[in-house]
């Protein structure tokens, strides 16, 4: 059986990104129905070497189109104000905001880690994808919970600039040339709070009254939904002149007797589906951007012990965020949505 899929938000990042992994899957698609704002409709998106035409979003488009899944990245008030109208259509909502998230009636779900938690979405027609920093970190902390049983995370990410969607990648370029023509010192500032190109910012989203960042406390309450456990979780997100894929150095404590041992806990990691270890810091190789861009794996590397304490592990996560952390993450869930749901 094949589905009618609607792609809000079809003109963006994550939105160009989701017919890529679309096509490479060859997701069992009857009609395409790529969604923008009024400023793209009539524009062309490219799809199985056919030109589809962007409509525009409106409230009856999904009911006039008979839309089954509709795949959401149009930013969280796009989402407020329009997936009512898709799930009043009888799709299924796959939303890539943050509005849903932390709804408890909405699942939010990381295929490899809480598939289970998809069968909830009847409830409200929604499905929630995660934020892309989360995503990628508990992919890494399902197994080492599954092994050891974790008890607490803390995390430094280094996130790159597609997280603020196509706007956030061309101002890193636009500054990067200006910086060249000796014209930094003018350039313009609008996706981050600063200059990106040569720097790094140690806050992304707005300030929160505890000290963290709104994208810091989205890591912590994300993994505790995710996980249906209380994790504590300590995050300090950054964002960094890279292009795409995301970062993080993660320090995992387990129960206070635990032993770790490091050969476990590499197996339990290369063992999880869509995870891959690259560790081998004497010859130089562990998890970096330019490996992980443009895949759909998440890598780990660089695990280590803590010097002191025997409870305590230490290594670095790098994923594509705009598909690992995003579009794939999505599409895995709509795969899996189209399992369980129906008998085809
Ligand atoms: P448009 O190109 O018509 O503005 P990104 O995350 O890369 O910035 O992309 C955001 C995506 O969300 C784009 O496809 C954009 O369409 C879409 N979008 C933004 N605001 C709206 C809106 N009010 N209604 C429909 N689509 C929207």
């Amino acid at each position: 059986r094949k589905f009618n899929v609607a792609v809000v938000g079809a003109t963006g990042a994550v939105g160009e990104e989701l017919f890529r992994v679309l096509e490479e899957v060859n997701f069992p698609i009857n009609k395409l129905i790529p969604l923008a704002s009024a400023r793209s409709a009539g524009s062309k998106i490219e799809y199985m070497n056919k030109e589809v035409t962007v409509l525009e979003l409106t409230e009856t488009v999904f009911e006039e189109n008979d839309v089954e899944i509709a795949f959401f990245s149009a930013g969280g008030s796009v989402s407020e104000k329009f997936a009512k109208f898709a799930v009043e259509a009888g799709a299924v909502v796959i939303d890539n905001t943050s509005h849903f998230r932390m709804d408890p009636k909405v699942p939010l779900v990381v295929p490899e880690v809480n598939p289970e938690d998809i069968k909830l979405w009847k409830d409200t027609g929604i499905i929630a994808n995660p934020n892309c920093s989360t995503i990628q970190m508990v992919q890494s902390l399902k197994p080492l919970d599954d092994l050891y049983g974790i008890k607490r995370v803390d995390v430094s990410t280094y996130q790159a600039v597609s997280g603020a969607g196509k706007t956030g990648m061309e101002e890193l370029v636009k500054q990067m040339q200006d910086f060249f023509a000796f014209r930094l010192d003018e350039t313009e500032i609008k996706a981050f709070p600063y200059q990106i190109a040569l720097n790094v910012i140690p806050q992304i989203d707005v300030a929160k009254e505890n000290g963290f960042t709104k994208e810091e406390m989205k890591m912590v309450n994300e993994t505790q939904k995710i996980m249906h456990k209380n994790i504590q979780v300590a995050a300090t997100c950054v964002r960094v002149p890279v292009l795409r894929s995301h970062s993080e150095s993660i320090t995992v404590t387990f129960g206070e007797n635990v032993e770790v041992n490091l050969d476990d806990v590499r197996e339990a990691l290369n063992n999880f589906e869509n995870l891959k270890v690259i560790d081998d810091l004497p010859n130089k190789k562990y998890p970096m951007p330019i490996i992980s861009t443009d895949t759909d794996y998440t890598y780990v590397g660089r695990i280590r012990k803590d010097v002191y304490a025997s409870n305590i592990v230490h290594y670095f996560n790098v994923a594509d965020q705009v598909r690992v952390g995003a579009a794939t993450n999505a599409v895995r869930i709509a795969l899996k949505w189209i399992d369980m749901e129906n008998d085809i």
